[in-house]
C-alpha cells in the first residue's frame, strides 16, 4: 500500500497534488511519501516483534539525507556499503552502534573511518578483508565486531544482475568453508566474531529461497557454536521484492517473511538484523515526467518524455517494468492504446516501455512512474548533460525540495580547465 492515489481526477502524493509539485519544481522529479516510508519500515519492525531485532535500512536504495533522517527518527539502523554512505548515515543522526558495514571491497580508509566513528559490526566477505580489518583495528587499538557473510549457494530466483547467493557470485565465503574461516577469524586479536551474515539477492518474489538459506544459517550457527564461537547475532540481509506491476504479481509481505524468520531461526536466541532497502523505499516514490512530443512512427507511436534513462535507469539496465500512469486520471471508458514510452537520450536503450497500454496523452501532460523510490534517484546520472533529477519529500499537505536540480552553470563549473588550455 502506498499514498499515491487519485482524488477528484488528479494524482496526489499524500495530500499534495502531484501537478502542484510539478508546477513548482519543474519536471522530471522524484517525489517520496513520508507516510509510505514509515509504514514500510514499521511493517518490518512489527514483523520481527518478539525477537531482539534491528531493521537496518539498506540505504543504497535511496540515500537522500531527508529520507535517511525520516527513517532514523523512526528508529531504523542503516546498512552501508561505502565510506560515503557511512558519513551520510552519521550526518542523518544514526549512531555508530546502529550502522552495519557491508560490501566486498571495503578499503582501509573506509574501515578506519568506521572504526573511528563507531560501528555496530562489519559484515566481512573474504579472508583478505579480514586480515586488513584485523590490522587496521590493532593499529587503532580497538577490536572490530564482525559477522562473516556466507554464500549459501541458493538460487534467489531473481534477475541475474541482482542475485548474490549462488556460488558463482562474488559475495561472501562459500558456506562449506565457513568453519575454517571462522577459526581463522577467532585467532585474530583485532576481531571479535559475533555472528553470521547472509544476503541472497534483491527483488525476491518467493519465500522459498529465504527458507533454504536461513535453514543453512541455522545449521551453521549450531556447528559454529559447537566449535566454540559466540554466535549471538544473525544478519539476514534484505531483498524482499515489491509489486512493480498492477498484474497479479504479489510478493510475500513482511509479516510472512517475519514468520519465516521466527520459524527457521527463532529457536537460536540470536539478535536478528535485517537489511531491507527496496521494500521500504520502492513504492514510497514516483518519478514524474512531462510528455514533450507524441510522435507517429512506422507502425507504432512514441511518447517522448522529458525524463530519460539517466534519471531512471532500471528499465534500460534490468529490463525492469515500472507502472506508468497519467497524473490526470483517465476518464472512465477511455480506451487505452499501445505506445512506446521513451526518453530524449540518444540511445535506443532509452526506452521505458514498449507497446504499453496508455490513455491518450498530449504534449504537456504529466505521467508518473510508480515504484521509483528505490534504486531510482540514487542510480541517476547527468549523461547527455541532463541536470541531476531533483527530489521532493511530501508529508501530509506539505512538500519540500530535498535535493535541488543543479543549474547548468553549476554543472559546467564543476569541471576545471588545466592551465595549458
Ligand atoms: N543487503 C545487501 C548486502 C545488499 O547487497 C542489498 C542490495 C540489500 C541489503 C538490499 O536489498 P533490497 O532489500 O533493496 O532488495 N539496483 C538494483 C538492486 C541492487 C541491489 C543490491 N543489493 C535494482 O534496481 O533492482
Amino acid at each position: 500500500m502506498d499514498h499515491f492515489l487519485y482524488r477528484d481526477g488528479r494524482l496526489f502524493a499524500e495530500d499534495v497534488a502531484v501537478a502542484e509539485i510539478a508546477a513548482s519544481v519543474g519536471t522530471p522529479f522524484y517525489v517520496y511519501s513520508t507516510a509510505t516510508l514509515l509504514r514500510h519500515f514499521r511493517l518490518f519492525d512489527e514483523a520481527l516483534e518478539g525477537l531482539d531485532h534491528l531493521v537496518c535500512y539498506a540505504m543504497k536504495a535511496n540515500s537522500n539525507q531527508a529520507v535517511l533522517q525520516t527513517l532514523a527518527q523512526a528508529g531504523a539502523g542503516m546498512d552501508v556499503v561505502s565510506g560515503g554512505e557511512y558519513l551520510r548515515a552519521k550526518a542523518a543522526g544514526v549512531p555508530g552502534d546502529r550502522i552495519v558495514f557491508s560490501g566486498v571491497g571495503k578499503t582501509r580508509e573506509e574501515i578506519r573511518l568506521a572504526l573511528e566513528g563507531g560501528i555496530r559490526q562489519f559484515n566481512v566477505e573474504s579472508e583478505p578483508e579480514m586480515a586488513v580489518l584485523d590490522a587496521v583495528a590493532r593499529d587503532l587499538g580497538v577490536v572490530a565486531p564482525i559477522t562473516i557473510r556466507v554464500n549459501p549457494d541458493v538460487d534467489a530466483k531473481t534477475h541475474a544482475k541482482i542475485a548474490t547467493g549462488k556460488s558463482e557470485n562474488k559475495f561472501g565465503i562459500p558456506i562449506a568453508r565457513a568453519r575454517e574461516v571462522y577459526r581463522l577469524a577467532a585467532e585474530m586479536p583485532g576481531l571479535r566474531v559475533i555472528g553470521i551474515d547472509v544476503h541472497i539477492g534483491s527483488q525476491l518474489t518467493e519465500l522459498e529461497p529465504y527458507r533454504l538459506a536461513y535453514q543453512k544459517v541455522a545449521e551453521l550457527t549450531e556447528v559454529l557454536r559447537a566449535d566454540g564461537h559466540q554466535i549471538t547475532r544473525l544478519d539476514l540481509g534484505g531483498g524482499l521484492g515489491i509489486p512493480y506491476a498492477r498484474s497479479n504479481e504479489a510478493p510475500p509481505l513482511p509479516t510472512d517473511y517475519g514468520k519465516l524468520v521466527k520459524e527457521t531461526l527463532g529457536h537460536l536466541g540470536c539478535e536478528i538484523e535485517i537489511e531491507p532497502g527496496r521494500l521500504i523505499a520502492g513504492n514510497a516514490g514516483l518519478m514524474v515526467s512531462e510528455v514533450i512530443y507524441v510522435k507517429s512512427g512506422e507502425g507504432r507511436d512514441f511518447l517522448i518524455l522529458d525524463g530519460a534513462m539517466n534519471d531512471l535507469i532500471r528499465p534500460a539496465m534490468y529490463d525492469a517494468y515500472h507502472d506508468i500512469i497519467s497524473v490526470l486520471e483517465p476518464a472512465p471508458g477511455v480506451e487505452p492504446q499501445p505506445i512506446d514510452i521513451v526518453g530524449p537520450v540518444c540511445e535506443s536503450g532509452d526506452t521505458f516501455a514498449k507497446q504499453r497500454l496508455m490513455p491518450p496523452l498530449r504534449a504537456g501532460d504529466l505521467v508518473a512512474f510508480r515504484s521509483a523510490g528505490a534504486y531510482g534517484a540514487v542510480m541517476s546520472s547527468e549523461y547527455n548533460s541532463r541536470p541531476l533529477v531533483p527530489e521532493v519529500l511530501v508529508k501530509g499537505d506539505q512538500f519540500a525540495v530535498i535535493r535541488a536540480r543543479p543549474t547548468f552553470d553549476e554543472m559546467i563549473k564543476r569541471d576545471t580547465i588545466p592551465e595549458w588550455l
